[in-house]
């Protein structure tokens, strides 16, 4: 059976284990120079509908590095833009490709996607979820601070596809996720109740970024209006204007925290320039791991 990676859900215990053993192995195999073409032969089709740097050329240059090739399909150049059915897209894919990376508004698409398609199904973001975002950040803080486990995550800001995804990780593995969000600007509901439901080690929401920051070993953010709310952009600035990770807030954070960002960051808004730039800083490690956390998934499932 074919297996998808469009929710941190979609992983057992033992597939964290495989992928983070797995990018640990082929960043060093990367490091070293070491060849290593496990994928040789094989085709990544990547359909984008939202624009990408980080995402498509670590999928890009991480096939290849396995020895497969990588299509980048816009919508805009392919007949899915021109309203052809996903499910025969889908179907047709399969018979060329041997998987498929979307990046899309809809997360309904992506599992539409997946149901007609033969082929492993990888979500690269979605208006809900970034489930290979969280990943490389988890794998990121192994590298930084030896272990999730037990540490307190804070989310500070808007309750978007990256707050969602964290969510999902803390139900799956142990670490706390505090989260801060302004009013009406909350994770997806059934997400956080679930969330809450099944979390390993407990997932709080709280108005006050102060109570999020506190004793943090992680203070993590994203912007403030995602692809898509491009229109909201004024308004969210003023709702979201104590929500910042400025240099303040961090001092409430834990000695040895790190500040986190999946990037791109829009800097003096839902991050501070000193604290972006500052030493406690770890967010290109992070946009590096994207590289060999996908490269393991894409072992994984191709
Ligand atoms: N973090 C992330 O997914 O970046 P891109 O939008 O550049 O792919
Ligand atoms: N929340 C952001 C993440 C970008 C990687 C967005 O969806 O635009």
């Amino acid at each position: 059976m074919k297996k998808d990676l469009l929710s941190v859900y979609d992983l057992g215990l033992e597939d964290f284990k495989e992928i983070f053993e797995k990018a640990r192995h082929l960043k060093s195999l990367y490091k070293e120079k070491v060849a290593y073409a496990p994928l040789k032969g094989k085709t990544l089709g990547m359909i984008f509908d939202k624009s990408s740097t980080r995402t498509r050329v670590s999928f890009e240059v991480g096939i290849y590095q396995l020895g497969g090739l990588a299509l980048f399909l816009s919508s805009r150049d392919t007949q899915l833009g021109r309203g052809e059915p996903v499910s025969d897209t889908a179907q047709v894919m399969s018979r060329y490709l041997d998987g498929i990376m979307i990046r899309t508004y809809s997360q309904q698409m992506v599992e539409d996607f997946a149901a007609f398609a033969d082929i492993p199904v990888i979500n690269g973001l979605t208006d809900l979820l970034h489930p290979c975002q969280i990943l490389s950040d988890l794998f990121t803080l192994m590298e930084k601070q030896g272990t999730f486990q037990g540490k307190k995550i804070a989310y500070i800001g808007d309750g978007n596809n990256i707050a969602n995804s964290w969510i999902n990780a803390a139900a799956r593995l142990p670490f706390h996720l505090a989260l801060a969000c302004p009013e009406g600007y909350d994770p997806d509901e059934s997400i956080l109740a679930r969330g809450i439901r099944e979390a390993q080690e407990g997932i709080v929401l709280h108005r006050d970024p102060a109570e999020a920051a506190r004793n943090a070993d992680v203070l993590y953010t994203d912007v403030w209006a995602s692809m898509g709310q491009e229109e909201e952009q004024e308004e969210r600035v003023k709702a979201f204007q104590s929500y910042q990770i400025s240099s303040d807030l961090l001092s409430l954070a834990g000695k040895d925290a790190v500040v986190m960002h999946c990037l791109p960051a829009h800097r003096g808004e839902e991050i501070a320039e000193e604290v972006i730039d500052g030493p406690q800083s770890i967010v290109i490690d992070q946009a590096e791991n994207r590289l060999h956390v996908q490269k393991a998934i894409m072992e994984l499932l191709m």
